[in-house]
């Protein structure tokens, strides 16, 4: 019974008929299936993610993967008496990735699965800082970094650090040892390198990085630890590129963030810190929950989580293995590369990374050459007519004079996608050139899908030189 409701047809009923709430708490209920369909159309003019080669984070999963989100939607992870194995499956997961990024002592050393990324970064940061405290630090705590993601930013302005981060110049697009020295010193709590930049998808040189702090403690005394953001990297490099030396076989790592979500394959919501061991990790920022009539230790930003990020990164794990991560990996490099080679083909880009595991993540990013009639901001906007969701932004201070565009490929993204991405290129590229714009776009009018994050209200004197002369934060935009 309908209450009087006609049930034959959804766009029929009264829930229908009337603009959807959009303002002030709704006052009445409608049927489930009508507030659905509400939803469920609205979400229409969304994107399509699959072709959405802006973001870095998870678009397919497969079958099994759904089923064991759905089966763990109503766990919290925080309950870890309440469900040891979820906790279990945690522990396990933090040892297998402190395996994998060598920690010298994966079973006993600490880490946690956070909401992303971020948590992680600002978790190893906060780190960091403590640690620096109960060296003796005063003054100023300060970290150095190249061209960061947004959550640097963040981390500096929510836990008062000053970010240092080093400009770019001329052709060097990202953070380069010879410069490190310069902006460190006594208050310097961590460097960051980037192990898959946000901006080119390059891996900045951790062991070059490292080799440069060695020279400067040998010169100073100056102790600097370093905490690699290796938030796309960290499940790449194990499997395509092993030879490359990042983690925490250089002895100054001291914490790994990642996010799971992203190459580590597994749904929206699943990030990794781990520290190299235990004791990188101070006991302050540790507060223990009830578990199995003991407790454990956990050290998160919030309480609550969703806990099937974590089982289902374990499922992932078991799953495929260093084998399956390595052939799902390579795969997609192999399309990268392909798109790469595609894109160098049409003679009006120069490729800035092309899809070499040992250079960086899977993604492909490239610039103008010379002048056209159409800017990269133009070509974004076309693509978006076929649904090709593709950023195109400035680099950071002080190559911000070049703009850039980038494709982050993953799980999912096949040949025939970028044959057809390739295809459409090229028709987008001839209608630009045969009807050239009377004006192109801006970076501004263009960025509306790029996951630009920028703060709201700048601190005073940002962008400016610090008290040493040495340039501040200065990066204008950065993509999630
Ligand atoms: C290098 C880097 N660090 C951190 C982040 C933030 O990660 P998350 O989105 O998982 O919070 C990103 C996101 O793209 C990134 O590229």
């Amino acid at each position: 019974m309908t209450g009087g409701l006609d049930p034959d047809d959804l766009y029929a009923m009264p829930g229908i008929k009337r603009p959807a709430p959009h303002q002030g708490f709704p006052e009445r209920e409608i049927f489930p299936d009508v507030a659905y369909q509400i939803v469920h159309d609205e979400l229409m003019l969304d994107g399509v993610s699959r072709m959405n080669l802006a973001t870095f984070c998870t678009t397919w999963v497969d079958d099994q993967a759904r089923r064991l989100m759905n089966e763990s939607l109503d766990k919290n992870i925080v309950d870890k008496d309440e469900y040891p194995q979820t906790a279990e499956l945690e522990k396990r997961a933090v040892r297998m990735i402190a395996d994998l990024w060598h920690s010298p002592d994966p079973a006993a050393t600490l880490g946690t699965s956070t909401t992303g990324s971020s948590e992680a970064a600002m978790l190893g940061g906060l780190a960091a800082k403590w640690r620096w405290r109960k060296r003796g630090g005063t003054g100023t705590p300060n970290f150095v970094c190249g061209p960061v993601q947004v959550c640097w930013e963040k981390f500096a302005r929510y836990f008062d650090v000053e970010i240092r981060q080093i400009p770019l110049r001329g052709d060097r697009l990202t953070m380069h040892p010879d410069d490190i020295a310069d902006y460190c010193d006594e208050n310097t709590i961590m460097v960051v390198p980037t192990f898959g930049q946000t901006f080119t998808g390059v891996y900045e040189d951790v062991a070059g990085i490292h080799q440069a702090l060695d020279d400067l403690e040998e010169k100073t005394g100056l102790n600097i630890p370093i905490h690699v953001d290796a938030a796309s990297g960290g499940f790449l490099a194990p499997f395509c590129a092993p030879d490359l030396v990042w983690d925490f076989r250089l002895p100054r790592v001291k914490s790994i963030n990642a996010s799971g979500h992203k190459t580590g394959l597994a749904p929206l919501g699943a990030g990794w810190a781990i520290w190299r061991t235990a004791q990188d990790l101070p006991k302050e920022l540790i507060f223990n929950v009830d578990y199995l009539g003991g407790s454990m230790a956990t050290f998160n930003l919030n309480f609550s989580r969703p806990g099937g990020q974590v089982i289902t990164q374990y499922y992932d794990f078991i799953r495929l293995g260093r084998t399956g991560y390595g052939r799902v990996q390579n795969a997609i490099y192999a399309a990268a590369q392909h798109l790469a080679a595609g894109l160098a083909g049409l003679g009006l880009f120069e490729l800035i990374h092309d899809g070499d595991p040992k250079r960086g993540i899977t993604a492909v990013s490239w610039k103008l050459k010379g002048e056209q009639v159409f800017n990269l901001y133009d070509f974004s906007d076309r693509l978006r007519a076929r649904g090709w969701l593709i950023a195109a932004y400035p680099l950071p201070a002080d190559r911000d004079d070049e703009t850039i565009m980038r494709t982050v490929l993953r799980h999912g993204f096949t040949l025939d996608m970028a044959d057809m991405l390739l295809a459409d290129m090229v028709r987008c590229l001839k209608q630009l050139k045969a009807h050239p714009l009377t004006t192109s776009l801006t970076s501004a009018e263009a960025g509306g899908f790029t996951h630009n994050a920028k703060a709201a209200v700048p601190l005073s004197g940002d962008g400016d030189a610090d008290t040493n002369g040495k340039a501040k934060s200065g990066a204008g935009k950065a993509k999630s």
